[in-house]
């Protein structure tokens, strides 16, 4: 059996835990033979390859990013893209391949079961919004590296009695802000889910200072003030159609520093919540997927995506991770919704 790998989308950490699962238990159990594909679905498409065996999985365990690379190549998109790719998959002698990311991702891979091509799927994305999953791996990652930062920022917002913000990644779900937030104890979390009312923003940051602490908010990047639209840095898109997001919290610290006369200032995360090293709980996670992955391929469960559900790993549809997006319920932001102000 000859088993082709790839990652696309953006990069997350524990892609490489994910990789060596794979590799590992497919040539010691198996017997399996690895071709790596560079960068997502360009790798297949234009026929970029790598070698991938234990010797390159070796060390990567703790390592942040993808050894294979990604991109946002979307064939669906490209004249010919699915054809092209079918046929070098077939030139190369792939028997099966597994494909690691989100949305999208694992998008292109149900067009390519749907045209016979046997396929497994790893769900993957820091933001923790796929469904059929409870949890994808770099969230746990994402949202430590974010507590840690509000953690610091509540000892600085405190010496200058000012109001911090702090902006993290979240396009169309505040999964990464309502857990960063509730761990590093702020004082507003605003997600896209809920449209915000700034005048109850500025409540919860005036009662907070008649406490005399000072005011974090965590902002996700996809959040709206009531009746208005996400803030896009600019009108450039990704090749799956994507606005870049980012400038909500800059626009939320010059409201509240005119309404309320404190000086307000913005941290805006960024890729710093994607890089670097997995947390353990997200390399146990992801070396999990690995393995059950390269199961599903000895089983031809064709089609099919990994999952966790509990603490089992499972395996769902892979059009389930395409369908709706996982967002946060109101129930739990409901529960945050007790530590506001
Ligand atoms: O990985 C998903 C995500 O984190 C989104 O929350 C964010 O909008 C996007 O990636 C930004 O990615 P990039 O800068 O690579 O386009």
């Amino acid at each position: 059996m000859r088993v082709g790998v790839l990652t696309g989308g953006g990069d997350c950490p524990g892609l490489n835990a994910v990789i060596r699962g794979i590799v590992r238990r497919g040539v010691q159990e198996y017997g399996y033979e690895f071709v790596g594909f560079r960068d997502g679905w360009k790798g297949p498409l234009e026929g970029l390859t790598m070698e991938l065996g234990i010797p390159q999985v070796r060390g990567i365990l703790p390592r942040g990013g993808t050894i294979l690379g990604s991109s946002r190549t979307n064939l669906v998109k490209i004249d010919g893209g699915i054809e092209r790719t079918e046929e070098n998959l077939r030139k190369l002698g792939i028997d099966a391949l597994i494909a690691i990311g989100g949305e999208d991702t694992l998008g292109v891979a149900t067009t390519l079961t749907e045209h016979g091509f046997h396929v497994i799927g790893v769900p993957k994305t820091i933001d923790n919004d796929l469904s059929g999953t409870d949890y994808t791996f770099g969230f746990d990652t994402a949202v430590s590296i974010a507590t840690e930062a509000i953690d610091r920022l509540h000892t600085t917002a405190e010496s200058h009695h000012r109001i911090l913000i702090c902006e993290v990644m979240g396009r169309h779900a505040g999964w990464i802000a309502l857990h960063s937030g509730m761990a590093g104890g702020a004082n507003a979390i605003l997600i896209p889910e809920v449209e915000f009312d700034l005048d109850e923003v500025i409540g919860w940051v005036e009662s907070r200072f008649k406490a005399s602490y000072a005011p974090i908010i965590v902002v996700a990047e996809g959040a709206m003030p009531l009746g208005g639209q996400m803030v896009t840095k600019d009108q450039t898109l990704d090749s799956f159609g994507h606005v870049k997001l980012s400038g909500i919290g800059e626009w939320l610290a010059q409201q509240v520093e005119e309404r309320t006369g404190h000086e307000a200032r913005t941290t805006v995360l960024g890729h710093i919540q994607r890089g670097g090293s997995p947390t353990a709980f997200d390399r146990v996670l992801a070396t999990r997927f690995g393995l059950n992955a390269i199961e599903a391929v000895k089983d031809e469960a064709w089609g099919t995506m990994v999952a966790l559900h509990g603490t089992d790993i499972v395996r769902v549809p892979l059009q389930l991770a395409t369908g709706t997006l996982k967002t946060v319920p109101m129930e739990r932001y409901e529960e945050a919704k007790s530590f506001f102000g």
